[in-house]
C-alpha cells in the first residue's frame, strides 16, 4: 500500500461509501470440514438495496447506527456498535495493515436488515474499507482489500466485487461472471433475524439425522450461471437452489408460508436468500416487481417487502 493525497473528501472531512446488499441464486453447501466451516459452490447476485458508510476524521474509532435497520435491542439482528462489529474489524485490521492510526467516527446507514441472509454487516464492511481507505489515504489496491475483505467474512470479498460471481472455498474464493441482462427481485423481510452459524448447524443436524442428503456431492451451478446470464426468466426460476433453506426453515417454520405466499403473490419463483429469513421472490421484469411487492405487502406476511434489481456493482465511494 502507497501513501497519497487524499481521494473524495468533503468540506467536513467526511467520505462516504456504499455496498450492496445480495441474494445467493445456487448455494451448494458441502459437508462441515475439519476448519468449522461449509466448502461452498454459490452465485452471488448483488440487488439494489445499499448500506451507505460515512467516515470522518477522529482521533478513535467510533461506530453509530442510524436508518430502517439500525437494530433491534437483542437477538441475532442486534448490530452492536464496539469491536464485535464488522466494521470496526475492518478498521483495525487496514489501519494495521496500512501502518496507521485506526481514528475514525464512522456512522452506518442500514437499509439492508442484519442476520437477513442478505449480507448486511459484509457490506457494512466492505464498504468500510473503501471509505476510511481513502479517508487515511492508504491507497490499497482493489487486490489488498479483496484479501483484507477475505480476512474478515466469508461473505465480505463478494459485496466489495459486486455483480455476480462464482463463489468457493468459504464462498471468498470468486470468480466474475458476466451477466447480460437485469433481474428484477422482491424481498420478503422477516421481523426477526437468524443467525448464520445456528442455520449452519441445522443443516449437518438434519444431514446427520438422513433427513436430508449429506451433500458430499455439490450441485454444479453451470446451469444457473447459463441461465443468469441470457434468461429467459422461467430458465432462471428452474435453477434456483439453495441448500440453507431447508434448515432454515426448520428453524423459523413460518417462512414455508412465506415462500408459498410469493408463489401465490405470482412470483415466477421464490428462495429463501442465504442463511435466511429474508425470502427473494424473482419477478418477470420492473412493472411485474412492483405489483408482486404490493401483493406480497398486502399479504401480511413480510414486516417490510423492497423490489429491487441486480446485478448492481460493489463497494464503491458515493458522491
Ligand atoms: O465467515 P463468516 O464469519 O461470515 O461465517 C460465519 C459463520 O457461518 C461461521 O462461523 C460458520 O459457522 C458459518 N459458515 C460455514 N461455512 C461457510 C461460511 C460460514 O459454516 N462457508
Amino acid at each position: 500500500m502507497s501513501h497519497g493525497g487524499p481521494g473524495r473528501i468533503s468540506g467536513d472531512g467526511a467520505v462516504v461509501a456504499r455496498a450492496p446488499a445480495k441474494v445467493n441464486v445456487h448455494l451448494a453447501v458441502a459437508p462441515l470440514g475439519a476448519d468449522g466451516y461449509h466448502e461452498l459452490r454459490t452465485v452471488f447476485l448483488a440487488v439494489s438495496l445499499f448500506d451507505t458508510v460515512t467516515v470522518r476524521p477522529a482521533e478513535r474509532l467510533s461506530i453509530e447506527l442510524t436508518g430502517p435497520f439500525a437494530g433491534g435491542t437483542a437477538g441475532p439482528d442486534r448490530v452492536p456498535t464496539d469491536r464485535r462489529n464488522l466494521v470496526w474489524q475492518a478498521a483495525e485490521l487496514l489501519a494495521q495493515r496500512a501502518g496507521v492510526s485506526a481514528g475514525a467516527a464512522i456512522t452506518i446507514d442500514k437499509s439492508i436488515p442484519a442476520a437477513a441472509g442478505l449480507a448486511g454487516g459484509s457490506a457494512d464492511a466492505a464498504a468500510a474499507l473503501v471509505a476510511l481507505d481513502t479517508l487515511w489515504g492508504t491507497h490499497a489496491t482493489r487486490g489488498d482489500l479483496a484479501e483484507l475483505a477475505a480476512q474478515l467474512g466469508s461473505d465480505v470479498p463478494f459485496s466489495l466485487l459486486g455483480g455476480v460471481a462464482l463463489g468457493s472455498g468459504r464462498g471468498e474464493r470468486l470468480s466474475p461472471v458476466l451477466a447480460r441482462r437485469r433481474w428484477d427481485w422482491v424481498l420478503g423481510i422477516a421481523g426477526e433475524g437468524l443467525s448464520t452459524p445456528a442455520v449452519y448447524g441445522e443443516l449437518d443436524r438434519l444431514r446427520a439425522a438422513g433427513l436430508l442428503p449429506s451433500g458430499e456431492e455439490l450441485a454444479s451451478p453451470d446451469p444457473v450461471v447459463a441461465a443468469l446470464r441470457s434468461g429467459p426468466v422461467d430458465a432462471l426460476a428452474a435453477t434456483l437452489a439453495n441448500d440453507l433453506q431447508e434448515p432454515a426453515i426448520a428453524l423459523r417454520p413460518q417462512l414455508r408460508q412465506a415462500l408459498d405466499a410469493a408463489a401465490a403473490a405470482g412470483a415466477a419463483a421464490a428462495l429463501v436468500s442465504g442463511s435466511g429469513p429474508t425470502v427473494a421472490a424473482l419477478a418477470a421484469d420492473e412493472d411485474d416487481a412492483v405489483s408482486l411487492a404490493a401483493a406480497l405487502a398486502g399479504s401480511g406476511t413480510f414486516a417490510t417487502v423492497r423490489a429491487v434489481h441486480g446485478p448492481v456493482p460493489g463497494a464503491r465511494l458515493v458522491g
